[in-house]
């Protein structure tokens, strides 16, 4: 499109560590320095992905948040192609170290060309140790800037609240020092699948990054090979949105099944174009599936 249709976006953070680490209570306590989440007040939803906004330098300046949890949902992106993420910022607890799923979320990041941010957390609690964890990285190239190197490291506890801001600040920091983070609104609406769900109430419900466009209530969308009209556009409070633009995380509902993490969805001019694709997906999974099982049962035959 036209030069003009270029926005700035927010950058996309991935939320990464070893477990329990304190991924997810970081996120809750970077969500409360929120004004927004203040004002909506509303029941918060868990969806993995949120959008806060945060001030530098007098300027309000939007971010968003994915967490990786329990379920896999990166690995999976990762392993199907999908880069959803502009900057790691990679959780490390200063009680405990670098651990297996440290250096996992490391090599991803590296892998793909990210850039890391390093919160060295849990820095209220007795036996911490940040010096320690500096030098640990050091032998995976991840080097303090304090020490010479390229890596901002942010020591933080989210249960004191220590070190947010330094932490949004080193997010933003490394955004504008690194990432050129623009995207056309005007394009035909496209992003990724960063969770799918079946809720009891409401159906299939997906969480999807939008990625390019903006994605509107009413959109004929093909998710993987789910379809369906967009029926109500959600944010992570639960309130609904007439529309989302590149960087918001959002919940779709509407959908008739429940796409993967990792599905890419795109908006098509009609439902009965988002149905055809959706059959012609669903086809060429059947087919790979049957063609998996038949290879199983000869290989089963040669035994
Ligand atoms: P998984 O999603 O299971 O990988 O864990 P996680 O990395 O999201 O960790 P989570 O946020 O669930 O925190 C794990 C535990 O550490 C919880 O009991 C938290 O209350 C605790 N915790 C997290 N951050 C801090 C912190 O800064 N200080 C202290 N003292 N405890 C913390
Ligand atoms: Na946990
Ligand atoms: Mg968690």
């Amino acid at each position: 499109g036209d030069e003009d249709d270029w926005d700035s976006r927010p950058p996309v953070v991935t939320v990464m560590g070893h477990v329990d680490h304190g991924k997810t209570k970081l996120l809750d306590a970077l969500r409360h320095t929120n004004v927004v989440a203040k004002e909506a007040g509303g029941i918060t939803q868990h969806i993995g992905a949120y959008q806060i906004v945060t001030e530098l330098d007098g300027v309000e300046r939007p971010i968003t948040f994915i967490d990786t949890p329990g379920h896999e949902s990166f690995t999976a992106m990762r392993a199907r192609g999908a880069k959803v993420t502009d900057i790691v910022v990679l959780v490390v607890a200063a009680d405990d170290g670098v651990m297996p799923q440290t250096v996992e979320a490391l090599n991803h990041a590296q892998a793909a060309q990210v850039p890391i941010v390093v919160a060295v957390n849990k820095v209220d609690k007795e036996g911490a140790n940040p010096a320690k964890i500096r030098q640990q990285l050091t032998e995976y190239g991840l080097v303090a800037e304090e020490y010479g190197g390229e890596t901002m490291f942010v020591d933080v506890s989210a249960t004191t609240r220590q070190g947010l801001e330094e932490l949004e600040a080193a997010v933003l920091l490394t955004a504008d020092a690194s990432l050129d983070l623009r995207a056309n609104t005007e394009q035909d609406p496209q992003g990724v699948v960063i969770e799918g769900k079946l809720d009891k109430g409401r159906g299939p419900v997906a969480t999807v990054l939008v990625q390019r466009g903006t994605l509107r209530q009413g959109d004929s969308i093909v998710a993987g090979d789910a379809y369906g009209r967009v029926r109500s556009l959600l944010d992570e409070h639960g309130n609904k949105l007439k529309e989302a633009l590149p960087a918001r995380p959002v919940q779709v509902v509407g959908l008739t099944s429940v796409p993967r993490a990792g599905d890419t969805f795109l908006v098509v001019e009609e439902d009965r174009t988002a149905r055809q694709i959706a059959d012609r997906r669903q086809a060429r999974i059947r087919n790979a599936q049957n063609a998996s099982a038949r290879k199983r049962i000869s290989l089963e035959d040669l035994d």
